[in-house]
């Protein structure tokens, strides 16, 4: 396999649970993390830049393609870039599926998405060491551009799949070096032309499972080292163009500037003022400036926001404050301001037969939690039922390096998922 990067990557250690069978069996949880673990990982920041339809994405694909032959199941890509593992048979009725995404933000954990295609796989390994008789087709996924970390728009490939993408918006998608969407794809030996929803595909799934690291800190809280997902906070992403008038930063009065940076700044102020007013997350973690001169002010500032909230009442008060701030500040300082919502997710409730089930299967002590982070299993929702778990991270950072679950917690997060599947699959 061709890793991208060098340096040590983050280790998970098999447990008793992972460790496979004798007789030449396919990989354990610990072989299999070891193999991806280089993949995308850039050597100064530690962290993954695991991109859609970037060299490291193909490796992460054809890691995901060698597991799934390695263990006999059937492979499959589907006409959205979805990545498909299927013991049984693909076309049958009311199957179960799980699995993540392998992509990553710039510079992101080694956990969020792969914990949950490695503990899918780990799972499988587990059943058929316990000689467990699958009566529904079973399948692990490995979801496309997730993040939407290179095009701006989150879980593309489940949207798609869903039709809660159309492909006229896909292919309005642009990376920052201009790139299309479709480009991106057809370089990557994908066929752009055939994306679209899939209707039938999502017809056959009875249940869709997704075990995720935990991106905050309940489990640690509670003391348990595994999780089931109540809901997912609706979410979006808006982009605000703020545009000024490049000028010399040394000869230009301060009185006669029109800068965007400076209404840049009061919106990041109030975006977080109104956040803490709601209690909810306003974040502007992205920017592009131009010129980009050290001393030129800046022609245009455009910066992205990122905004979250428990409920869609609350969500629409902190936008519109942080939208009305801005708009107040450009004013005043002489800025045009045009602000795009570029996506938005509303609130998931998991479905609660689902949910109650999992429940059951894992001994009914489960802690059950909410999340503001989004996921491939909230955008499938609408369309199949859904359930998530959720490994306990002990510091609760995430979309960071430092992202973490202990190698307990994920051993016991494939024995829970093991659990789940035999329960829903075999029973
Ligand atoms: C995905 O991880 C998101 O919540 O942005
Ligand atoms: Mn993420
Ligand atoms: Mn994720």
């Amino acid at each position: 396999m061709t890793g991208t990067t060098d340096g040590p990557a983050p280790t998970v250690t098999p447990g008793a649970g992972t460790t496979p069978p004798p007789g030449g069996r396919p990989p354990s949880f610990h072989t299999m993390w070891a193999d991806l673990a280089p993949i995308g990982r850039h050597a100064a920041s530690g962290g993954y830049r695991r991109h859609a339809w970037t060299g490291a994405d193909a490796d992460c694909r054809t890691w995901f393609q060698e597991q799934a032959e390695a263990r006999g199941l059937t492979y499959e890509t589907d006409h959205n870039g979805n990545q498909w593992a299927w013991l049984g048979d693909p076309l049958g009725e009311d199957a179960v599926v799980t699995g993540s995404h392998l992509d990553s933000v710039p510079d992101g954990g080694a956990f969020d998405g792969p914990l949950g295609v490695v503990s899918s796989f780990a799972a499988l390994d587990e059943l058929r060491r316990r000689g467990a008789q699958f009566r529904r087709p079973v399948a692990i996924t490995n979801f496309g551009d997730e993040e939407g970390a290179r095009f701006g728009l989150a879980c593309v490939g489940s949207r798609l799949t869903a039709g809660r993408l159309t492909k006229e918006a896909a292919y309005a998608l642009r990376d920052a070096d201009g790139i299309t969407l479709p480009q991106a794809m057809e370089a990557a030996g994908y066929d752009p032309e055939a994306i679209g929803p899939d209707p039938g595909r999502l017809a056959r799934i009875g249940a869709f499972v997704e075990l995720h690291v935990e991106q905050g800190r309940a489990l640690d809280l509670t003391g348990d080292a595994v999780g089931i997902a109540s809901a997912i906070w609706p979410h979006g992403r808006w982009r605000y163009d703020f545009h000024g008038e490049a000028n010399h930063a040394g000869t230009t009065r301060l009185a006669d500037r029109r800068d965007p940076m400076l209404t840049y700044a009061e919106t990041v102020l109030a975006a977080r003022r109104e956040a803490e007013l709601a209690g909810a997350v306003a974040t502007f973690g992205k920017i592009a400036v131009e010129p980009n001169g050290v001393n030129a002010i800046p022609s245009l500032v455009r910066g992205w926001l990122d905004s979250r909230a428990a409920d869609q009442a609350t969500l629409d008060t902190v936008v519109s404050g942080i939208e009305a701030a801005a708009h107040e500040a450009a004013a005043r300082q002489g800025v045009d301001l045009t602000v795009v919502r570029e996506s938005f997710t509303p609130v998931v409730e998991f479905e609660h037969a689902l949910r109650d089930e999992l429940a059951k299967i894992l001994g009914g002590r489960v802690p059950v939690l909410g999340t503001g982070a989004g996921h491939d299993a909230g955008i499938l929702s609408e369309s199949v039922p859904t359930a998530m778990l959720f490994v306990r991270n002990p510091t609760g950072i995430s979309h960071s390096p430092a992202e973490h679950a202990a190698e307990d917690d994920c051993v016991a997060g494939v024995l829970a998922l093991a659990d789940v599947l035999e329960g829903l699959a075999c029973r």
